[in-house]
């Protein structure tokens, strides 16, 4: 399948010196010190925040292994717009692929992931938002742990978050709440800076339809459900990644050390003075090579921190023998730590394009099939990161709740006031697995399930690191998660019908067309993709508890001198985009680690 959303671009140009990675080293090889503190394995999303946080004090020394390429100067990542242009299939991607789909007529597709400084952060789409409240209540619920609790989370913000005036200049009155933000944080937050043609149209729905209320804030620090405008992580025309904020601010500091193109093969087990197996020595590779041969080993005197993501920390601890017995013994692994989660409840949400046919030339549609414009604006952008790649893919988003009338099993969501599906409102024809028509102008409205009842796995194939793991999402496995995307394809129809679009929205394109709910379901199944947010491969339970795979302070059970700070550990997937989540609990286990909170 032929990804495809904007085939033309040039991203190869260095163009920004935006911040120098003094104490980057690009060859494993050129590593001197083999001890540390700490180690942190990928400098992605959360790694990163980590390190940082741990680094605050002089006297720690923290070395962070990452697989991946630097993000400095890269044109498609720094370009907010050009965000679909990262991945997949590219030098900044894993290229991994998911399992033929059963829910989804066996289809199998990308399922890419960012291997660069900053990880996804520097390949996602920018969108950020913090999970309804609920989520966090049930994460302090089932883990027994109150700290989880939104009340005890939402100070994170203060200290993660840094929200900037639009690079545009208009007054956002009304597009946010400001009270409920932060401005003293580390990565800068934005709304829109460039008008669609399209906005009009969103918000006026917002206030001819009650079933789509518009939310002032879309952060969902106070409200999660209802229709507002995007949040992203970008300034100044730029896009902001935990590598060019979190890092960028380190980075100096002589006691943090990133090694770029070092690829974490194992770990192995320490010697372990309480009996409980340590793993406190980890061994990588040259991230450049096939053969992973020479290897490197360092030590951490005090803990190793997996932080490589839902697809890369479940392979590391399967590779070094921690995991389900029934994964490791055909593979001749001995299993040094019996946890069966490992690499278990893989949780992912659905993505639906739906097109509308629509009248006149004002989407994007003409600019972004047409090579000269798209790089005059690629150029204006790297002028003055200005126009419309200096801007997000979207404006609008909105969640919204499935009729309980229509929910046979206990509510798949944290609570009344969390979104079971989200509506995403694009100005042009976006489609991960389907290509423009070489004529038309449409209007996307991709939906996403946000609280999918379907269960999936991570699991290696093979002793060799370099196999990709088999990803298996198992998307649309369940009766709920069928019927809440049905429902979320009648929701945007009746959207796009509201007056404010009757004279744009020409009518459904191919398949959306199906009204009846055979047809619907046939539709889903046939389109449904991944909006990339795997979680949960690592879950977090009660200390107490063995049906999981990490305890709420981060530590690995059965395990000593290790923990996992990433978007793995998350029992449930947030019912939002999940960048912000990642954000707060890499804050939180900073804090748990250096001692400042308790356990
Ligand atoms: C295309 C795309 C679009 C997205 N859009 C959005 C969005 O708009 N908003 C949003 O909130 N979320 C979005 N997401 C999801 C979000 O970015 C991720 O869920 C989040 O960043 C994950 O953070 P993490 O720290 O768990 O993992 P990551 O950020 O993936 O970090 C893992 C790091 O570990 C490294 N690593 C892995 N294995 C090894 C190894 N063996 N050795 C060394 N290093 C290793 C990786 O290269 C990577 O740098 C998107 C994701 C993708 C891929
Ligand atoms: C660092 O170590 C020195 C010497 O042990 C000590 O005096 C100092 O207080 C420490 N600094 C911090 C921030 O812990
Ligand atoms: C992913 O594919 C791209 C394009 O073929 C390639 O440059 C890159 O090296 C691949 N990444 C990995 C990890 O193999
Ligand atoms: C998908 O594959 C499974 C197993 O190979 C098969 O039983 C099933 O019929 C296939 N479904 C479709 C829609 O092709
Ligand atoms: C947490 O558990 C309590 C007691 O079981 C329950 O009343 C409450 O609704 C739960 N909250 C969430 C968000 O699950
Ligand atoms: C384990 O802890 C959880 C959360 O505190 C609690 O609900 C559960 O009853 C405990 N289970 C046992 C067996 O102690
Ligand atoms: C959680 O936050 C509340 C409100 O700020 C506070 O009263 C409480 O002590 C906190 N609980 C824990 C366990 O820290
Ligand atoms: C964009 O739209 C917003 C909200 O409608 C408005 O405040 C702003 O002035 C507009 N900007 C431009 C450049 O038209
Ligand atoms: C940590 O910093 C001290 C001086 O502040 C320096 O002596 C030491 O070499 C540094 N260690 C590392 C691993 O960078
Ligand atoms: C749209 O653009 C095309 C080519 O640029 C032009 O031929 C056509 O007339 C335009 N249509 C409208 C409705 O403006
Ligand atoms: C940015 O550059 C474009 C042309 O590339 C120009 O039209 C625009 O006025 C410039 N904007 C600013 C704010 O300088
Ligand atoms: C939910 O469905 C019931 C039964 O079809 C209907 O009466 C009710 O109006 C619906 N509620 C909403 C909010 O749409
Ligand atoms: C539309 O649905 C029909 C019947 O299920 C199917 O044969 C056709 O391939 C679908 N079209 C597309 C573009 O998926």
């Amino acid at each position: 399948m032929k990804p495809s959303f904007i085939h033309n671009v040039l991203a190869t140009s260095a163009l920004l010196g935006s911040h120098v990675l003094a104490a980057t080293i690009t060859d494993p090889s050129q590593l001197k010190v083999l001890t540390y503190d700490y180690v942190i394995v990928g400098a992605g999303n959360a790694g990163l925040v980590v390190a940082n946080r741990l680094t605050e004090n002089s006297n720690v020394t923290v070395l962070v292994l990452e697989a991946g390429v630097s993000d400095e100067g890269v044109v498609s990542v720094m370009a907010p717009f050009l965000g679909t242009t990262v991945t997949p299939n590219t030098p900044f991607d894993w290229n991994y692929t998911v399992a033929p789909q059963v829910g989804l007529d066996n289809r199998s597709f990308p399922y890419p992931r960012g291997r660069l400084l900053g990880g996804c952060s520097s390949a996602n789409y920018l969108l950020h938002q913090y999970a309804p409240n609920d989520d966090w209540n049930r994460l302090a619920n089932v883990t027994g742990d109150p700290n989880w609790a939104w009340d005890n989370m939402s100070k994170y913000v203060q200290r993660h978050e840094d929200f900037v005036a639009p690079s545009d200049g208009h007054d956002p009155t009304g597009q946010f709440i400001p009270a409920l933000h932060s401005t003293t944080g580390e990565v800068p937050v934005s709304l829109p800076v460039f008008n669609q043609s399209i906005d009009a149209r969103v918000i006026a729905t917002t206030k001819q339809l009650a079933e789509f209320p518009f939310n002032e804030d879309t952060s969902m620090i106070q409200q999660a459900l209802g229709t507002g405008w995007v949040q992203s992580t970008m300034s100044k025309g730029v896009r902001r990644s935990s590598s060019n904020t979190y890092l960028a601010d380190a980075n100096t500091r002589p006691n943090l050390t990133v090694v770029i193109n070092a690829m974490v093969v194992k770990l192995l087990s320490t010697a372990s003075p309480s009996g409980i197996p340590a793993f406190q020595s980890v061994v990588f590779t040259d991230g450049r090579s096939t053969s992973g041969t020479p290897t490197f080993t360092v030590q951490a005197t005090k803990e190793v921190i997996l932080s490589a993501g839902s697809i890369g920390t479940p392979q590391i601890l399967q590779l070094s023998g921690i995991g389900n017995s029934a994964d490791l013994t055909p593979l001749n692994i001995p299993v040094l730590v019996n946890s069966p989660m490992v690499g278990r409840n893989l949780i992912d949400h659905t993505l639906l394009p739906n097109m509308f046919s629509v009248k006149g030339n004002d989407s994007y549609d003409d600019t972004l099939r047409d090579p000269v414009q798209l790089q005059n604006a690629i150029n204006q952008w790297a002028t003055n990161k200005t126009g419309f790649i200096s801007n997000n893919l979207i404006n609008h988003y909105g969640f919204a709740r499935v009729n309980s009338s229509l929910i046979t099993i206990p509510d798949p969501s944290s609570g009344p006031n969390s979104p079971h599906f989200e509506m995403l409102f694009v100005n042009f024809w976006l489609d991960p697995a389907v290509s423009v028509p070489s004529t038309g102008n449409f209007l996307t409205i991709v939906t996403v399930l946000l609280t999918p009842t379907s269960r999936g796995t991570v699991t290696i194939r093979s002793t060799n690191p370099f196999d990709a793991p088999l990803i298996d999402p198992h998307m649309l496995t369940t009766d709920f998660d069928v019927t809440a995307m049905r429902e979320s394809v009648k929701a945007i129809k009746r959207f796009a019908a509201a007056p404010a679009w009757s004279d744009y929205v020409i009518g459904p394109f191919g398949n959306l067309s199906a009204t009846a709910d055979a047809d619907i379901d046939a539709y889903v199944r046939q389109h449904s993709t991944t909006i990339f947010h795997p979680t949960g491969t690592a879950s977090m339970t009660s200390k107490n508890s063995t049906n999981g795979v990490v305890n709420p302070d981060f530590t690995v059970k059965g395990t000593s001198g290790l923990r996992i700070v990433d978007l793995s550990v998350l029992p449930f997937i947030p019912a939002s985009h999940p960048q912000g989540p990642v954000y707060l609990l890499a804050e939180r286990a900073a804090d748990i680690i250096k001692g400042v909170v308790a356990q």
